[in-house]
């Protein structure tokens, strides 16, 4: 029998990890530079966490949570996590940090859940990563989480992607919004589908989301042209402080996002080298989730990324980092003394191998070939008699025989 991965998980392979580390370090170094530390929470919280903080009405709570635990529970279920947000807000609260410092630029990586319908770029784990910058009111630090994830993008050598941004509004004026939006969309009704309909008394911004009814949509009143004063102002700041970091930009109004706690600022980048699911990453403000989660009432912004979608944008499967060596057993050696001077040279800072099938010089070789190693070395018995290895350069094909301190140096420079 063979064993399958679970439907909508992906094995990450070692020819993917060599990306996977590019992206996780360009990420962390750009984190650190963007003065964001990083905090790691459990992968499952309890269920009615996400059903305070993402949102009762969401597609996410609603249809998408893998859910375990007793019900009966005094504490009720478990839910393995669709999303960090409420987690890294959980910790932060639960850990007393805002009593420490008001402002906390938080940064995380690690895997989500939601039970979706699998296809390419869409799974049922994936990974998120992303940023909570939590405590600030200041349009600046919505445009600074829009810079720092273009720069993640630079930094990986992805150019292919737009960003578009919105305002939804704050509690002032969005339900001035909400019933614009009811009124127009009220006699569209009966010709919406069933779960536009079910949306328009629970959720009606939604409907902006809907995929099967967008057409007749498209003369729906805009959450931006709702915005009171404030967010108004909010919204030019945030556009100037983008345009003069030139980070290039569109405003969408059917952006509404799909989770329940953003105000104002949301967006979203996407890229055309994926597939339908072409968003990298969203996020946007949320003013009041902190406060309604028992913390204290300040204004946050965030946004998550998909790794493996970045993965995918990325394109390709990068070569593995070439050792320094590959270590050949010559003669009748004693394949023990090959591997102690194999574990020195690893001691002393250089990557390489052995061969462990005691397979002849000429097998040995190919394997030294294939693993695309700087330097064959040879050691036979005459070699260890007399300490010294038997340098191969892979580049050149020359040969020289050296004491091992000097192997060390030539190993180390690349220099014969
Ligand atoms: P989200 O838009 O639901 O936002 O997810 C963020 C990103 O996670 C998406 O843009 C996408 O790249 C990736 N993603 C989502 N679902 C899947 C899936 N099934 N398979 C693969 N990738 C997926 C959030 O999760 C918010 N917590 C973002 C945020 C942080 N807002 C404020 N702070």
């Amino acid at each position: 029998m063979n064993f399958q991965a679970p439907e909508g998980t992906k094995d990450i392979t070692p020819e993917q990890v060599v990306l996977w580390n590019r992206l996780e370090t360009a990420a962390r170094e750009t984190f650190a530079r963007f003065g964001y530390e990083e905090v790691r929470t459990p992968i499952f919280e309890y269920t009615a966490l996400f059903h305070k903080s993402s949102g009762e009405t969401t597609d996410i709570v609603e249809k998408e949570m893998f859910t375990f635990g007793d019900p009966e529970d005094k504490k009720g279920t478990y839910s393995l996590r669709p999303e960090l947000t409420p987690g890294t807000i959980r910790a932060l609260i639960e850990g007393g940090l805002f009593a420490k410092k008001n402002f906390w630029k938080v940064w995380y990586l690690g895997p989500a859940f939601r039970k979706e319908r699998p296809q390419k770029g869409r799974y049922r784990q994936f990974t998120q990563i992303g940023v909570e910058a939590a405590g600030s009111p200041d349009p600046l630090v919505d445009a600074e989480t829009m810079v720092l994830f273009a720069e993640i993008l630079k930094a990986v050598g992805v150019t292919a992607w737009e960003l578009r941004v919105n305002s939804i509004g704050c509690k002032e004026c969005r339900p001035v919004y909400r019933e614009a939006l009811k009124n127009h969309i009220r006699p569209l009704l009966p010709t919406l589908d069933e779960n536009c309909n079910r949306r328009f008394e629970r959720n009606v911004f939604r409907i902006l989301d809907c995929k099967v009814d967008a057409d007749k949509l498209k003369d729906a009143p805009k959450a931006i042209d709702h915005l009171c004063q404030a967010c108004k102002d909010h919204m030019a700041v945030v556009e100037a402080s983008l345009k003069a970091c030139e980070v290039p930009y569109r405003i969408d109004s059917r952006i509404v996002r799909g989770l329940d706690y953003y105000t104002r600022t949301v967006y979203e980048f996407s890229s055309s080298a994926l597939g339908s699911q072409n968003a990298l990453a969203g996020g946007g403000r949320y003013d009041t989730l902190v406060g309604s989660m028992g913390g204290p009432d300040v204004g946050s912004v965030g946004f998550a990324a998909g790794v493996e979608r970045i993965l995918l944008a990325m394109g390709g499967e990068a070569v593995p980092p070439a050792p320094d060596f590959f270590a050949v057993a010559a003669g009748d050696v004693s394949r023990s003394d090959v591997f102690k001077i194999v574990v020195d040279l690893r001691r002393k800072g250089l990557s390489g191998d052995l061969d462990f099938e005691a397979r002849s010089v000429k097998a040995q070789m190919r394997s030294a070939n294939k693993t695309g190693a700087r330097y064959a070395l040879f050691i036979g018995p005459e070699e260890v008699q007399k300490g010294v290895i038997k340098l191969k350069d892979m580049k050149d094909g020359t040969e020289k025989a050296v004491f091992h301190e000097e192997a060390v140096n030539i190993l180390r420079g690349g220099k014969k």
